[in-house]
């Protein structure tokens, strides 16, 4: 397990060595991510070893050291702006081993992606394959690309990360792909190879992306019969993790995962998946301190340094995640509950509301756990708030960024 309760405090265990949470934390005077980077290496070698062809989605965690780690163990990653492509590349990934998403790519982007001969532009629109066929033939290239398709499948997750809704601005409509099918056919500058989806992100019935795989399946079929040969299946990421309990639990839930999205395997075409959270969600707390304990009429707030700046996600998709004291003294063992707060001008910035913890008091540090994915990647400055500071643990070497 990578962050352990031990004598009443968290500990992270690694590499032999246990760094106690609460010591680094007293190294610090702001919020801070705490990365065990070698519980993501552990979850990224488990998705290699189910056998499809891995791209971690990078806007889940774009820290460095994870890119360089996640390069070095042969994965291939998914971006969705500049920024992440070159950031993918200056990481150690090799062009070939890029795949660009996105629903709003323009020339910038699409001539990049061309001109490096990435492995597979996903593309969304037949506005942006008009676009990217202009571009691939003014450079010479022919393009690889992947037509992500909507299939409308309404995910069981939070509204907010469904992603195909009828109504979704992301990817191509199937009912339009015949019509994209028939111009793309005698297009020299344009090779389809691949068909992709994401449906949803923190998905946790697998039984989803088994329909996922069939209805990929009857498209795979339709657009095989118009004459293209497709190489790849990209079934997108979105598979979830169980905030409330914390551990390895999870990890016994990829057979079936791997079950649900390979059983085109083979068979049709090498599946192509792009997970982000289950790889990094649970490599990461986030450390924060108690500025006041305030007494309210009916309720008691546990104020923090880091609000919604350093985590969106409780204020964006009223996530849950698990907030404890990283030490607790021997008098704390009475809980009381407490709406855990940020300290912004805003009442979405609350992470917790009747949330019942050990006493807390001024000068404490909490730890938000599982943060890794989708937290400091989503941090910004409103109230002009200083960024949360990023730590990272990997084979025995803390790094401070
Ligand atoms: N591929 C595509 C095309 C995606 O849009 C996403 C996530 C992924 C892969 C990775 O999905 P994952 O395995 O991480 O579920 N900020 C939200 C999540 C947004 C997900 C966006 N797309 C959150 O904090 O829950």
């Amino acid at each position: 397990m990578a962050f352990e309760y031990v004598n009443r405090q968290w500990v992270l265990n690694e590499s032999g060595r246990p760094w106690k949470l609460a010591e680094l934390a007293a190294r610090e005077s702001r919020p801070f991510y705490l990365y065990d980077l070698a519980d993501a290496r552990m979850r990224a070698q488990a998705f290699v070893k189910g056998g499809a062809r891995i791209h971690y989605a990078m806007k889940a965690n774009s820290h460095p050291r994870l890119l360089t780690m996640l390069a070095a163990e042969g994965l291939g990653v998914d971006v969705v702006s500049l920024g992440e492509m070159h950031k993918a590349l200056q990481c150690g990934f090799a062009a070939d081993k890029i795949i660009f998403s996105g629903v709003g790519k323009g020339r910038e982007e699409l001539s990049l992606a061309c001109g490096r001969e990435i492995f597979q532009i996903n593309v969304e629109s037949f506005e942006e394959l008009k676009m990217l066929e202009g571009i691939a033939r003014g450079l010479g290239k022919v393009a690889r690309l992947a037509l992500r398709v909507n299939i409308h499948v309404i995910a069981p997750t939070h509204k907010n990360i469904q992603t195909a809704t009828e109504e979704s601005k992301f990817g191509l409509d199937m009912r339009q792909l015949p019509q994209v099918l028939d111009w793309l056919k005698g297009k020299a500058s344009l090779n389809l190879t691949g068909l992709a989806v994401h449906v949803g992100s923190q998905i946790m019935e697998t039984t989803v992306f088994a329909e996922v795989g069939r209805k990929m399946g009857e498209i795979f079929k339709m657009v095989t019969e118009q004459g293209f040969t497709i190489k790849h299946l990209d079934l997108g990421g979105g598979l979830g993790v169980d905030y409330k309990t914390p551990g390895h639990e999870d990890l016994n839930r990829l057979p079936e995962y791997f079950k649900a999205v390979l059983s085109h395997h083979g068979t049709v075409a090498q599946v192509v998946l792009e997970p982000g959270r289950f790889v990094v969600a649970r490599m990461g707390v986030l450390c924060a301190q108690v500025v006041h304990v305030k007494q309210g009429i009916n309720r008691q707030f546990a104020i923090l340094n880091a609000g919604m700046n350093c985590l969106m996600r409780p204020a964006l998709y009223q996530a849950y995640h698990r907030i404890e004291p990283l030490i607790q003294t021997a008098d704390d063992d009475q809980k009381q509950t407490y709406s855990i707060v940020g300290p912004l001008c805003e009442t979405t910035d609350t992470f917790a509301h009747g949330r019942e913890i050990s006493r807390l008091q001024a000068g404490d540090w909490v730890g938000i756990f599982d943060t890794g994915a989708y937290g400091a990647v989503m941090a910004n400055t409103y109230n002009e708030m200083p960024l949360p500071a990023q730590w990272s643990i990997l084979d025995g070497k803390l790094e401070v960024q």
